[in-house]
Order: C-alpha cells, then sequence, then structure tokens
C-alpha cells in the first residue's frame, strides 16, 4: 500500500447549514420515466389515481426530501390548463422536447398528489417558454390560494380542496438553452424582466415562497456562458432567490479518471456561478446573497457521437435541426410497454454511486449558497425502476447515508493524500474535459449534527487500482467515539444490484474502526465508498 491519505475534519471549519432540499430529485415525463416508471394503472399495486405503490413505498422509505416535476425541456412546451379537471377531456399536446406526445393523464394535479404521496416537498417548475405571464398567475392562483376565485374554485372543485403547500417555484427551465422551446437564449434581458414579473407574483400570493430563476445549463458548450445570468440577474436579482443551474458531466466510455473527476467540473460551475452573484450583489448594492438551486445533475459514460443521443446534436451550434434530430418520429409511451433509456443501460452501478456521491459532497460542501440539489433520473438510477419492479441500486444506498446523515452544518475537510493527474478529452464534436493535476485521489465530505450529538464523515477513494490507507484527524469531536463505519465496494465492477438481489452492492459493516487520541485509522479500498459516523 501506498501514500497515506490524511483527512481532517473540525467542528470550527463550518460552512454552512445543510438545506433538506440539497437531496432531492428531478422527474420529467421522458420516455417511460412518468408513463410506466411512477404511473400505470394496470401495473398489480396501482392506487386509484394509476400510481405505483411499489414506487411510492420505496421514495417514502428513502425519506426523499424534494422533488423538481415535472420538467425539464418538456415543460417549456406544455399548457398546464390542459392537463386538469376530467382525464377524458384533457388534450393531447406535442411535446417537441422530447419529441412525443403528451397525453396529459398524468397532469398538473396528478403530479402534486404524486409529491404528497410520496412524502416528498414538490419543487414545481412554471413554464416560462411558451406560457405567459398571465398562465403563470393562473397556475398560481389555482395551486396556492385557498378559494373564492374562478381558479382557486376551479382546484376545489377537481376535488382538491386545500391550497397545494408548494413553496418553491422555478421560473422556467435552461431558458437560456438555444434547443428549448421559445428559447430566450438571444434574450437574457427579455427572460430576467418575464422572471421578475412572474416572481414578483409569487411572492404576491404567497411571501413564504421562494423563486429560483435560470441560469446557464450548462458550462461546456455554450457561448452566452457566463454573462447570459449576469444580465438575467440586472432585471431580477431582488424578487429571485436562487440560480438553477444544470450540469449532466460525462465520460468516455471507460475513462474512469474523468468520470469521478465530477467534483472539478461541478466545482468550477458552483465558483463561476457564485461569483456572477455576487458582481450583481455588489453592483445592486443589496445586502442580501442569491442561492445555487442546482436542480438538475447526472454523471455518465457517453459513446462519442452515438446517435442515441440525438439531444445532445441539439446542444451543438449547428445541430438544432440534424437529421438524427428531427427525423425521428413522435412517440406515444404506453404505460405498459417500458422503455429502459439508452443511458441507464451503459451506466455502471458502482461507478455510476461514486460519481454521483462526488457530486453530492460537492454540493455539500458548498452548503452556505447551494441549498437545492436535484439529481436526475433518481426514479430510475438510485431507485431503479423497470415496468413491473423497484429496487435499490448502489447510488439509493450512499444517498440513503448522505440524506439521512449528511445534515446540520457542513464542514470543511482537508484531505492531503496521493493524487492523480488527468489529461483532457474530448467527449464529442463540441464537447471536451480539460486537463487536471493534482487531483486528490481521496474525496470527502462531512457534517455535523450538534443538536443530536453526531458527525458524518464521507469519503470516496477515486484510485481505480490502489488501496489507500487513511488516516483522520479528528481530535476537534472531543467526547465523540465511532458509531458506524461502513463501506461500499465491489470486486467486480459489472455486477448489479437486481430486483431479486437488491444487496448484491450495499454498505457493510467495518468492524473494529475506533477513535484514539482523536484519530481513527483504516483503509479506503479502491473505488470504494466510505461513511463514518461519531456519535457524543
Ligand atoms: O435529461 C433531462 C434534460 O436535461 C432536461 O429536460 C433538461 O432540463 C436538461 O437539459
Amino acid at each position: 500500500m501506498g501514500k497515506i491519505a490524511k483527512i481532517t475534519v473540525h467542528p470550527e471549519y463550518k460552512i454552512g447549514e445543510v438545506d433538506k432540499r440539497l437531496y432531492g430529485a428531478f422527474l420529467e415525463p421522458i420516455r417511460s420515466w412518468v408513463y410506466g416508471g411512477i404511473w400505470n394503472p394496470k401495473h398489480p399495486s396501482a392506487d386509484d389515481l394509476g400510481f405505483r405503490k411499489d414506487v411510492l413505498d420505496l421514495v417514502r422509505e428513502f425519506e426523499l426530501p424534494a422533488l423538481r416535476l415535472p420538467g425539464g425541456n418538456w415543460i417549456s412546451g406544455w399548457d398546464w390548463k390542459e392537463s386538469i379537471g376530467p382525464v377524458e377531456q384533457r388534450k393531447c399536446q406535442l411535446d417537441l422536447a422530447w419529441r412525443q406526445y403528451e397525453p396529459n393523464l398524468v397532469g398538473h394535479d396528478e403530479y402534486v398528489e404524486f409529491t404528497k404521496r410520496a412524502n416528498t416537498e414538490a419543487l414545481y417548475t412554471l413554464n416560462l417558454g411558451t406560457e405567459d405571464i398571465k398562465s403563470a398567475f393562473h397556475c398560481l392562483e389555482y395551486s396556492l390560494h385557498p378559494g373564492g376565485t374562478y381558479w382557486s374554485d376551479l382546484r376545489r372543485k377537481y376535488g382538491h380542496e386545500q391550497p397545494y403547500n408548494i413553496k418553491t417555484w422555478c421560473l422556467g427551465n435552461e431558458t437560456d438553452g438555444r434547443f428549448q422551446i421559445a428559447s430566450w437564449e438571444k434574450d437574457p434581458k427579455g427572460y430576467g424582466v418575464r422572471a421578475h414579473e412572474v416572481a414578483k407574483i409569487v411572492k404576491w400570493i404567497d411571501p413564504e415562497c421562494e423563486t429560483v430563476v435560470c441560469g446557464s445549463h450548462s458550462p461546456d458548450d455554450i457561448d452566452t456562458y457566463p454573462s447570459w445570468e449576469l444580465e438575467v440577474l440586472d432585471q431580477c436579482y431582488e424578487s429571485v432567490d436562487h440560480v438553477a443551474i444544470h450540469h449532466y458531466h460525462s465520460a468516455p466510455e471507460g475513462n474512469i479518471d474523468v468520470f469521478l473527476n465530477a467534483s472539478s467540473s461541478f466545482e468550477a460551475f458552483i465558483k463561476t456561478t457564485l461569483a456572477s452573484m455576487d458582481h450583481m450583489k455588489a453592483k445592486k448594492k443589496s445586502n442580501r446573497d442569491m442561492m445555487i438551486s442546482f436542480d438538475e445533475y447526472g454523471c455518465s459514460f457517453v459513446k462519442s457521437e452515438d446517435p442515441l443521443y440525438y439531444y445532445d446534436f441539439r446542444r451543438d451550434h449547428h445541430g438544432l435541426f440534424k437529421k438524427e434530430t428531427v427525423s425521428r418520429p413522435f412517440k406515444l409511451y404506453d404505460p405498459g410497454n417500458y422503455e429502459t433509456d439508452a443511458r441507464r443501460r451503459m451506466a455502471i452501478p458502482m461507478l455510476e454511486a461514486l460519481g454521483l456521491s462526488s457530486v453530492a459532497m460537492t454540493l455539500l460542501r458548498h452548503a452556505d449558497r447551494v441549498k437545492i440539489g436535484c439529481m436526475t433520473g433518481f426514479l430510475r438510477n438510485g431507485i431503479a425502476i423497470d415496468g413491473n419492479h423497484v429496487w435499490k441500486t448502489p447510488t439509493y444506498y450512499a444517498y440513503e447515508q448522505l440524506n439521512k446523515f449528511g445534515r446540520g452544518t457542513s464542514l470543511l475537510p482537508a484531505v492531503n493524500g496521493p493524487v492523480y493527474n488527468i489529461d483532457q478529452v474530448r467527449i464529442n464534436s463540441f464537447t471536451s474535459r480539460p486537463s487536471y493535476e493534482n487531483v486528490q485521489a481521496i474525496e470527502s465530505a462531512a457534517t455535523h449534527n450538534e443538536e443530536k450529538g453526531e458527525a458524518s464523515i464521507f469519503f470516496l477513494n477515486r484510485d481505480k487500482s490502489n488501496d489507500i490507507p487513511v488516516e483522520l484527524d479528528l481530535r476537534g469531536f472531543e467526547g465523540y467515539q465511532v458509531a458506524e463505519h461502513t463501506e461500499m465496494y465491489t470486486d467486480d465492477l459489472n455486477a448489479a444490484n437486481t430486483y431479486e438481489n437488491q444487496e448484491r452492492i450495499k454498505p457493510v459493516l467495518v468492524n473494529g474502526t475506533k477513535m484514539e487520541n482523536g484519530k481513527v485509522s483504516t483503509v479506503a479500498k479502491k473505488l470504494s465508498w466510505n461513511f463514518i459516523r461519531l456519535k457524543k
């Protein structure tokens, strides 16, 4: 075994309070994610609304704190009014984002009801693409006002007596994207004004609500980053609370070093967005900090120029009308015919769990300013779903620990151990990942829940060949002892959890780990996820 990695965690190295919404998820009706995934009236477990109880049960068991829905690029062409009331009167719409038919069988009220039944908080996204201020106003009145007006009484008439408890409102989705329906790419000022006007309505109806304005949808492949959000914020700094950013970290298939260095690209994106927000704070002479809502993220391997990713072509400067994009026929997804999507098929479950945990730890290390984090497809990558079953993946287990124990105050761990260098790689014709030097093989995040007398230290070993001896310096935690140490590891990266064997890869207890003179010594196996919990 080689060089030791030292991790120093001290309760005084405080970053900020962890918002429960940091461990949220994102859901959009893409392919079978909704139609077949969470909803299938013919599924043996279907409830009165057609929701799959097997899915609901596992979401509840996980205690998912927040769910951003109903989209996504899809939201920018969706008319919420066509999705309420008796199902037979609802209109089928064309979804230009994913080249689907949207039958509106799951509509506005059902999405909110799903969050209620799943015991989670809805982070609702308004359409600021094709819909106007009036439509947003009516949606807010329908959803939040107790009654006595046309829209609020309509909600009651449709069986929802009480106003919805939605406290976070996202003002559009990736509105800077050239591929977005009714994009604001060329008019950030116009979008900023629109967002400001809608945010005013949100707060006039319920002053406790928070609003989320779109920043750049990606740091990677667009010319407008990061000046676009500056122009937006100039129009709405005082009425919005969070800037939404999204990032899908990707690596060429098989390149584990790049894949597991998700943290570097997320870190850079967060820092640039904070700089833009704080620049605007100074310009506006405001005394209020804006927060980041990282309300879509992912981590996946890609095959270069794989035609399956027709959507990626649209991010290309010339890709909007590429043959691969526009010749795909529109499709109606049958909930009874579940389709696994391509990215899912390419996923290596253990690596996916490590990559996504690296992202979650990055957000945690910015908990003072990143208040919302939503994993795209948690109801697919974390809670694995097919047409018949749901089961727990390695991602589920890692996030379960983060969600349960990564609470309280986020602490900044200092890591000093073996490092590695990463060469620049090209992902496709318009995206590449830069080179990095001296990346720490061990990545860590930590929290302290003073009230509960608990501290949590999470760390992963990104080294694909070597186990790393780890020495934790925890001398600041006087009176604490190790309550639990688990590691999640597999010697077969091709292994996966299945419905029949959900525990093939999961955290297992490491016996005998103890604190002596404020220090804990252990070994982090190559490509493993580790969690140490201290208790007073
Ligand atoms: O994969 C989900 C899509 O990615 C969302 O619709 C969009 O917001 C993002 O670009």
